[in-house]
């Protein structure tokens, strides 16, 4: 046999189509040739223009987790009050990172699988002053969607707070209006929705959320700073720190993908596509974590049948072996099933052979599952696609 190509069902990295890949294998020119200044610009003005933001948009290299604290470190002074909202594991990262930079924080905690409600964000807001709330939009260790609209309805009645909603895990796949839905940050990365490899962290501040930057004036943090990236935005010739010339010519192809799919259909075809592999993975007894009112629609953890016998690490390492590289679960879920990703430029070759992989891998495992049978509840959903 020859080697099994790698699929990459993580909830990211996720596949990265080969027009995307060849940007990055472009040769480097410099960060002040004109034509990647006119590129640079136009990924930007297509960000702002795409998430309808009224501030600005920065695209940095580095992760989510910069993503994290770059939206804290120019929203906040030490001594500010943030509300932490937290479905999960990243949800639970604003915690350390908040405390580290000297923020009084309190955390509405979900129980794992449900999500924070508007109700509870209503309740904190009107018993404390806060200077920012940070939501997780879905939180990748449970597969649960936070409801950012209806949370963006409270935030609306306290418009001296800055609504901060982590899209790691989200942007590109889910909706997220920040003019309807009141958000003021918006952070996220490369290597998720959008499908390039990991490398870029880009954030969406909002006119408020600059104001709010303005006057905290000179802040700790250099790197992530506002200020020292705006003049580079604006103007991608000029210096701040070097560009990641080619992650951002992958960006630009990923945002071209976005354009010609159009992002309302994105967001539905996500919602599909979670729908039928979710549909799939229940037909062979596995049980989707999020509950069903919560589930989002770009990955999914999915949960050992009862009495299946599975043993999680030889079941992912023969499901990796089958071809599909999924990851293990985190916190109340570690060891009792496993997180699959579907979301990005994933199409139906890569759905049929995830769900086949994952037949296959469980009577390697020893739990005798009917071949075909999750294979055809997805190929029923796909054949309409
Ligand atoms: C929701 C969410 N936030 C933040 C992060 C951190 O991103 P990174 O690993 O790119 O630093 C992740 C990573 O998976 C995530 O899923």
């Amino acid at each position: 046999m020859i080697p099994t190509k790698k699929l990459v069902m993580i909830p990211g990295p996720t596949p990265v189509v080969r027009s995307i890949q060849d940007q990055m294998a472009r040769e480097t020119v410099a960060f002040g040739d004109p034509e990647f200044v006119k590129d640079f610009s136009e990924v930007i003005a297509d960000l702002k223009a795409m998430w309808r933001c009224d501030g600005e948009v920065f695209v940095v290299a580095g992760s989510g987790t910069m993503g994290m604290e770059m939206a804290l470190a120019n929203t906040t002074k030490r001594g500010d009050n943030v509300l932490i909202c937290s479905n999960g594991f990243f949800g639970d990262r604003f915690i350390d990172m908040c405390t580290k930079k000297g923020l009084n924080t309190d955390v509405i905690s979900a129980p794992w699988g449900t999500s924070v409600t508007p109700e509870q964000v209503e309740k904190k807001l009107a018993e404390k002053k806060y200077q920012v709330v940070t939501v997780t939009h879905v939180e990748t260790s449970t597969g649960v969607e936070a409801p950012i609209a209806a949370i963006g309805e409270v935030m609306k009645k306290h418009p001296e707070v800055i609504y901060i909603v982590d899209g790691v895990a989200a942007t590109g796949g889910v909706e997220e209006y920040m003019d309807t839905m009141g958000i003021d940050v918006i952070l996220s990365c490369t290597q998720k929705v959008f499908g390039v490899a990991p490398g870029l962290t880009m954030v969406w501040a909002s006119k408020k959320a600059m104001e709010r930057r303005a006057s905290l004036g000179s802040i700790p943090e250099s790197y992530i700073d506002f200020d020292k990236w705006l003049p580079v935005m604006h103007d991608p010739s000029k210096y701040w720190g070097t560009p990641a010339i080619n992650m951002v010519w992958a960006l630009k192809e990923a945002v071209r993908i976005m354009k010609v799919e159009g992002l309302e259909e994105r967001y539905a075809r996500h919602r599909r596509q979670a729908a039928m592999v979710d549909d799939a993975m229940e037909a062979i007894g596995f049980k989707v974590a999020a509950e069903k009112a919560h589930r989002g629609p770009t990955l999914s953890v999915y949960l050992y049948p009862e009495g299946s016998g599975i043993d999680d690490a030889k079941f992912r390492a023969n499901l990796a072996e089958e071809g599909a590289q999924t990851a293990g679960c985190l916190g109340s879920f570690a060891g009792k099933g496993f997180r699959m990703g579907h979301m990005g430029n994933i199409d139906k070759h890569t759905l049929v052979s995830a769900i086949a992989a994952v037949e296959r891998a469980c009577v390697k495992s020893g739990y005798k599952v009917e071949f075909g049978k999750a294979l055809g509840v997805l190929q029923k959903g796909l054949v309409t696609e």
